[in-house]
């Protein structure tokens, strides 16, 4: 993918020789990682959005986060106002063997953008999850709750929530969990394929969560810069945000057969000891997103909602 701009509509009155060019209007954004699950909803939802932003949509190819100096010179040269981080490295398990780059997009690639965001006065909107926590709670995490990683993945991401507000306090920082859409690869394909390739499927059962149409997610972010567009106030700070409700791996990939009208295949559930992964899971990460829909009014749908929503497309 090369850099996408989006509405860069411009208007002339020749007569008065006044030039008006919206681009100069605009907000300049930065979305990293755009080709991932929540970057190309992104994308998507971008091309229904006011003209009032001007979207400069990067992955790997384009900004390499870990570059600093790339990451200067672009924030610098494009007048960027607001940067989206989607960019990391999110292939868990493997993390645990592959520490070192792992560190070095979830964490050390964020200290260059909160840098550059401090130095030019940009504000960041950073992406961040659930593996924070240790999953030993009972009650829907809170934004103050304490957090205890217990992956590569996790410690990684928890180290860059604290690097980004400590170097740039102007940082929204949104935990996310269980992300799927139609576009990347995801539990949600995958549990479409094996349901119908196979005959019969093991699915953990004991751990609790909720998952997330990253469609949903982009709106929020969107609706974010919105609101700060329209108050002048960002609210920095740490906020949740998934789908609402409560399920288990195994009773996701239940409602994904049966909207799929895949019936095929026997779904069995298994406990995480019986199904161990390289990296350890929470066995709760269910978030408290109140905070996120007062502050921003945001409305939040239900996981099945937005799962049938999604399956329709695929
Ligand atoms: N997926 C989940 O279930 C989940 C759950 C909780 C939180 N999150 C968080 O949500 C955010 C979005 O996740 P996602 O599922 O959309 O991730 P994703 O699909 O893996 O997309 C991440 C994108 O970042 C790109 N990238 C990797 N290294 C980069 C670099 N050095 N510079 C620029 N771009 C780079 C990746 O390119 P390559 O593919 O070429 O590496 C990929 O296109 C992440 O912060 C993730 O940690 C995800």
């Amino acid at each position: 993918m090369g850099l996408v701009y989006n509405r860069k509509d411009s208007s002339e009155e020749t007569g008065k020789n006044i030039v008006f060019n919206l681009e100069l209007a605009q907000k300049h954004v930065l979305i990293t990682g755009a080709n991932g699950q929540l970057g190309s909803e992104l994308q998507r939802a971008a091309a229904f959005h006011p003209a009032n932003l001007f979207f400069h949509f990067t992955d790997v190819n384009e900004l390499d986060i870990t570059n600093p100096t790339a990451v200067d010179e672009f924030i610098k040269s494009q007048g960027i106002a607001y940067i989206v981080n989607c960019a990391a490295y999110t292939a868990v398990d493997k993390a645990e063997d592959d520490e070192k780059k792992c560190y070095l997009i979830n964490r050390d690639a964020v200290k260059n953008l909160a840098e550059s965001a401090a130095k030019h006065k940009a504000k960041v909107i950073h992406v961040s999850t659930d593996y924070v926590f240790d999953g030993t709670g009972t009650r829907p995490y809170r934004e103050i709750d304490a957090v205890n990683p217990q992956s590569v993945y996790g410690k990684s991401k928890c180290e860059a929530e604290v690097l980004l507000r400590e170097i740039c306090p102007d940082s929204i920082v949104i935990r996310t969990a269980w992300l799927y859409s139609i576009f990347g690869n995801n539990f949600v394909k995958t549990m479409i394929r094996l349901g119908q390739e196979k005959e019969t499927l093991s699915v953990v059962s004991d751990q609790k969560g909720t998952p997330t149409n990253a469609a949903d997610l982009a709106d929020a972010i969107l609706k974010i810069i919105n609101y700060t567009e329209a108050s002048g106030d960002f609210k920095a700070g740490i906020y949740h945000y998934t789908n609402e409700g409560v399920t288990t791996w195994y009773d996701f990939t239940l409602a994904i057969h049966e909207l799929k009208g895949i019936t095929t295949c026997k779904v069995s559930p298994v406990t995480s000891a019986e199904y161990p992964t390289r990296a350890a899971r929470p066995k709760y990460s269910v978030l408290d997103k109140t905070k996120i829909k007062e502050i921003f009014g945001i409305k939040i749908p239900d996981w099945k909602v937005s799962l049938e929503k999604v399956l329709e497309e695929l």
